[in-house]
C-alpha cells in the first residue's frame, strides 16, 4: 500500500540542481586566484558533498519555487519551535539590562563558566555521580564542544562512530585529519570504524566484532534513531573502552527526553569517569538552539597514557580558543535549572514527545516499522527496498512534508527516514492527516 505511494518516480535531479548552484561560486573562484600560494587543506577536500541540512534546504527551496501555493511542513532539521518560557527569557533580559548600569556591568567571566550555573548543572544532571563543578566546562553549545574535543586529541588517533550517526562527529574528525579517503562504494571514510546500530541489534553495536579505536563517539538518546542505550549496554561500552584503553566521547544532548530507566549520563555507569568525556546542551531541552549554551564534563580521573590529566589540556583549549559563554545566556541557563524554569521546560518537552507519538502512530497505521519517539524526539521509519532519498523526495512531492533521508546519517541509515518531533502541534497533526490520506 505505502510502497505504491513512495514508488512514484518523481525524483528531483540532484545533479542538475548542484551544477546550477555551484557554477556561480566556481566563476567567483576563477577570478584572481593565480597569485595565491595557499593550497586547500586535504582534509577539507575530503569532506563529502555539502552539509546534509544544506542539501535538504536546497531541495526544499526548489520544491517551494515549483509549488508556490503548497503549505510546506518542516519535520526535517531537529530545531525547536516552541517559545522559551517567560521565566527564562526574563532572566536573560534582566541580565542584559544590568549591563547598562555601573553596579550590574560585567566583563569577561570565568572561561569555564559561572560557578552558580556549573553548580546547578551538577545538581540537576549529575546527582550522585560525583561530578565536580570544576569538571564542568560551560560552552556555547555541543557542536562547538565536539570540535574543541577534536582539537584536544591528537589527529593521528583512530575513531569509531555509531552508524547511523549525527554527522558532526564524522565531519569534524575529517576536518582534523582523522578520516582518510572517502570510499564512494561503501559511503565510508577509510580510517573511520562504523559501528552498525540497526533495529537488528537493538541500535547498539556488536562490540565483540568492533575493532579497537582510540576514540569512540557515542550518542544516547541517539540522533537520528531516537533510541536510548540501556544501562546494560552502556556498562558493556565502558568495559569495552577500558579493555582497549579508549576514550568515549558521549553526547547526551537529548538526555532530558529519556522517559524510562535508561541512563541519562554515561557517568551513571561505575568506572565511566576513567574513560569518558560527556558533551551536552541546552539546545534541545530548553529551546536554546539559537540562544546557544552547552557544557562538557571532563573528569579528573581521565588520564593520558603518561598519567597527565586530560582535564588540564581541555582547560587550556577552553581558555585559548573560547573565552566563556555569554553572561546573558548563562543567566538564562541558570533560570532553566530553577525549579519553576525546569517545570516549564518539562511541559514543552512533554508536548514534543506527544508530537513524536502522533508521528509513530501515523506511520505504524500505514503498516511501517517505526523506531524512536519514546526516549528521544526523533522518529525513525523503515521503508524496506527503497532508497532514503527516494522516500524523502516522494514525501516532499506528494505530501509537502520535509523529512531527513536516513542515508545522510551514514550507510546504516539507508532505507530509513527521520522525522523531528520539534514541530508545532498543528503542523504535526496536519502532517499526520496528509500521510494517512496517501494510503
Ligand atoms: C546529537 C547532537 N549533538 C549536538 C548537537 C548540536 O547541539 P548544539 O545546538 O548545542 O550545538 C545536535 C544538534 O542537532 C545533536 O543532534
Amino acid at each position: 500500500m505505502f510502497s505504491s505511494f513512495v514508488c512514484i518516480p518523481r525524483a528531483i535531479s540532484f545533479q542538475s540542481i548542484t551544477s546550477h548552484s555551484s557554477s556561480k561560486s566556481e566563476k567567483a573562484q576563477r577570478i584572481d586566484h593565480h597569485f595565491r600560494k595557499i593550497h586547500r587543506s586535504v582534509n577539507m577536500e575530503s569532506l563529502q558533498n555539502r552539509y546534509l541540512f544544506a542539501e535538504i534546504f536546497m531541495r526544499e527551496s526548489e520544491y517551494a519555487e515549483r509549488n508556490p501555493n503548497a503549505r510546506l511542513i518542516k519535520l526535517g532539521i531537529g530545531d525547536t519551535t516552541e517559545p522559551i518560557p517567560d521565566i527564562i527569557t526574563s532572566a536573560m533580559a534582566e541580565q542584559a539590562l544590568a549591563l547598562s548600569i555601573a553596579q550590574g556591568y560585567k566583563g569577561y567571566g570565568p572561561e569555564q563558566g559561572n560557578r552558580e550555573l556549573k553548580r546547578a548543572i551538577a545538581e540537576t544532571f549529575y546527582k550522585d555521580m560525583q561530578v565536580k563543578e570544576n569538571e564542568i566546562f560551560v560552552s556555547d553549545g555541543a557542536q562547538c564542544d565536539i570540535s574543541r574535543v577534536q582539537m584536544l586529541l591528537d589527529s593521528s588517533l583512530s575513531i569509531a562512530v555509531q552508524d547511523p550517526t549525527f554527522p558532526a562527529y564524522i565531519d569534524s574528525s575529517v576536518i582534523v585529519g582523522r578520516g582518510g579517503t572517502f570510499k564512494a562504494e561503501s559511503g565510508k571514510y577509510k580510517k573511520i570504524v562504523y559501528m552498525k546500530c540497526g533495529a537488528e541489534n537493538n541500535f547498539f553495536p556488536n562490540l565483540s566484532t568492533t575493532p579497537r579505536t582510540d576514540l569512540i563517539f557515542f550518542c544516547s538518546p541517539n540522533n537520528p534513531t531516537g533510541s536510548a542505550a540501556s544501562r546494560q549496554q552502556l556498562k558493556q561500552l565502558v568495559e569495552f573502552a577500558k579493555e582497549n584503553g579508549s576514550i568515549i566521547i558521549y553526547d547526551a544532548a537529548y538526555a532530558a527526553y529519556i522517559s524510562d530507566e535508561s541512563p541519562r549520563s554515561i557517568f551513571e555507569i561505575p568506572g565511566a569517569k576513567e574513560v569518558a568525556i560527556e558533551i551536552s546542551s541546552f539546545s534541545k531541552f530548553a529551546g536554546f538552539t539559537g540562544v546557544r549554551l552547552g557544557w562538557t564534563v571532563v573528569p579528573e580521573e581521565l588520564l593520558y597514557a603518561n598519567g597527565y590529566p586530560i582535564i588540564k589540556d581541555y582547560d587550556r583549549i577552553v581558555c585559548t580558543c573560547f573565552n566563556g559563554a555569554s553572561n546573558i545566556v548563562q543567566a538564562g541557563g541558570l533560570a532553566c535549572l530553577s525549579p519553576q524554569g525546569f517545570q516549564a521546560l518539562k511541559r514543552t518537552m512533554r508536548n514534543y514527545m506527544e508530537n513524536a507519538k502522533i508521528l509513530v502512530d501515523t506511520f505504524e497505521s500505514l503498516g511501517l516499522k517505526v523506531y524512536g519517539g519514546k526516549n528521544g524526539p526523533y522518529v525513525w521509519v523503515h521503508f524496506p527496498g527503497l532508497s532514503s532519498w527516494q522516500v524523502f523526495n516522494q514525501i516532499l512531492e506528494r505530501a509537502a512534508i520535509v523529512t531527513v533521508p536516513g542515508i545522510g546519517f551514514g550507510p546504516g541509515g539507508e532505507g530509513y527516514i527521520r522525522l523531528s518531533a520539534f514541530g508545532h502541534r498543528d503542523s504535526v497533526l496536519e502532517a499526520s492527516r496528509r500521510l494517512r490520506m496517501l494510503l
